[in-house]
C-alpha cells in the first residue's frame, strides 16, 4: 500500500511526492536535520525562521542527492547532510530573490519581506547561508565541502548577472543561458555529484549525473520562465510575471524578438519595455503567434532528452526510474 505523507504540507510537493516510498525515511532525516540546524536560542529568531520552514516547495534538490545516491550504493548520513544543505542554500537564494522582485507569495504563503520587510528578509536568507556552513562544517570531506562553496559562488554569480542584465533589451541567448546555468543548473548538477561521491567512488559516474543535473536544472529554469509568464498564480504557488515586469528578458521574450522584424518587433520592443502589468495578455498572444513558446518548451525537451540520455550509466531499478520520472515532470509542471 503506498504510504501517506505525515504532513499535509507534503501535498505540495509533487516531486518528493512520486518518490514517497523510495525516499520516505531518508527524507525525514532530511528534514529532521534541518530543523534542528535552524533552531535558535532567541524565541525571536525562531518565530521568524518558523515562517521558512512553514511552507515547503517541491524538495526537488535532496530528490536529486538522495536518488543519485541510493543509483550508485548506499546511503547515509553524509548524504542527508548534503541534502539539508542544498535545500537551505535554494531557500536563501529564494528568500533573498523574493526581496529583488519584491514578490509577496511564495510555496503558497507569503513571503518573508512581505511578512517583515526586506531587512529581516535579507538577513534570513544570511541567516541560511551561515547554517549550511554549520551543517557542512559536519562532513568529513573537504572535497564535498569545497564543491558546495564553489556551487553556491555560482549560483550568486549568476544573481548578480541577472541583475546586471536588467532593462537590457539586447541580452543575447547566449548570455541568458550562461545566467540560467550558473543560477540554476549548477545547483542541480553538484545535488547530483554530490549523492554520487557521497555514495561510490567514481569519478566518470559523478560528471555524468552532473552533467544530468545541469541539463534537467536548464530545462527546470526555461520553464519557470515559462510559468512565470504563462502560468496561474494559484497554481504555481507564487507572485508571477516578476521577470517581465523587472525588466527580465527570458527565453520566450528572446526569441520573440530575434524572430520578429519590422512592426512586429517594434510592437513586442515596446511591450516589453513598457513592463505594465496591462500589457501581458497582448504579450501573451505575440509570444505565441511567432512560434516562440513552441520553440522554447522545444528547447526545454531538448535538454530533458539530453539529461535522460545521461542516465544509462546507472543500473536499471527504481531509482534510475525516478531520475527520469523527475526529468519528464520538470518540463510537464505547472507548479
Ligand atoms: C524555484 O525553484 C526557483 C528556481 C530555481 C526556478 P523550485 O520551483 O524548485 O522551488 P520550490 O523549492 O519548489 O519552492
Ligand atoms: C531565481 O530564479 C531562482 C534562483 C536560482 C535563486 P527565479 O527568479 O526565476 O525564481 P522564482 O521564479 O522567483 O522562483
Ligand atoms: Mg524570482
Ligand atoms: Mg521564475
Amino acid at each position: 500500500m503506498t504510504k501517506q505523507p505525515s504532513d499535509k504540507l507534503m501535498s505540495y510537493t509533487p516531486v518528493a511526492l512520486q518518490m514517497y516510498d523510495v525516499l520516505a525515511e531518508d527524507m525525514e532525516r532530511v528534514r529532521e536535520l534541518f530543523g534542528q540546524e535552524l533552531q535558535s536560542n532567541l524565541p525571536l529568531v525562531n518565530e521568524r525562521i518558523e515562517q521558512v520552514g512553514k511552507f515547503r516547495g517541491k524538495m526537488l534538490r535532496p530528490c536529486l542527492v538522495l536518488l543519485c545516491g541510493r543509483a550508485c550504493g548506499p546511503v547515509g548520513h553524509s548524504h542527508h547532510i548534503v541534502a539539508a544543505a542544498v535545500e537551505m542554500i535554494h531557500m536563501a537564494a529564494l528568500i533573498h530573490d523574493d526581496v529583488l522582485d519584491e514578490s509577496q507569495v511564495r510555496r503558497r504563503g507569503a513571503t518573508l519581506n512581505e511578512l517583515y520587510g526586506n531587512e529581516t528578509a535579507i538577513l534570513a536568507g544570511d541567516f541560511l547561508l551561515s547554517h549550511t556552513f554549520s551543517l557542512c562544517s559536519q562532513l568529513r570531506s573537504q572535497r564535498l565541502c569545497s564543491i558546495i562553496a564553489s556551487t553556491t559562488n555560482m549560483v550568486c554569480e549568476g544573481e548578480i548577472m541577472q541583475v546586471a542584465h536588467k532593462e537590457d533589451w539586447e541580452l543575447r541567448e547566449e548570455k541568458y543561458l550562461e545566467i540560467i546555468s550558473r543560477k540554476t543548473a549548477s545547483l542541480c548538477g553538484t545535488c547530483c555529484r554530490l549523492g554520487v561521491e557521497c555514495s561510490a567512488e567514481s569519478a566518470e559516474l559523478a560528471r555524468v549525473m552532473d552533467d544530468y543535473g545541469c541539463a534537467l536544472g536548464m530545462a527546470f529554469q526555461i520553464t519557470d520562465d515559462l510559468l512565470d509568464l504563462l502560468g496561474s498564480e494559484p497554481v504555481v504557488g507564487k507572485t508571477l510575471s516578476r521577470d517581465f515586469l523587472q525588466g527580465k528578458l527570458t527565453l520566450p521574450l528572446i526569441r520573440a524578438r530575434d524572430r520578429l522584424s519590422g512592426a512586429g518587433r517594434k510592437e513586442l520592443m515596446e511591450l516589453i519595455s513598457g513592463t505594465c502589468p496591462e500589457d501581458l495578455d497582448r504579450l501573451r498572444n505575440v509570444l505565441s503567434d511567432c512560434g516562440s513558446i513552441d520553440s522554447v518548451e522545444k528547447t526545454a525537451q531538448d535538454y530533458i532528452e539530453r539529461a535522460v540520455e545521461k542516465l544509462t550509466v546507472l543500473p536499471a531499478g527504481t531509482e534510475r526510474e525516478a531520475l527520469e520520472k523527475i526529468a519528464r515532470f520538470v518540463v510537464e509542471r505547472h507548479t
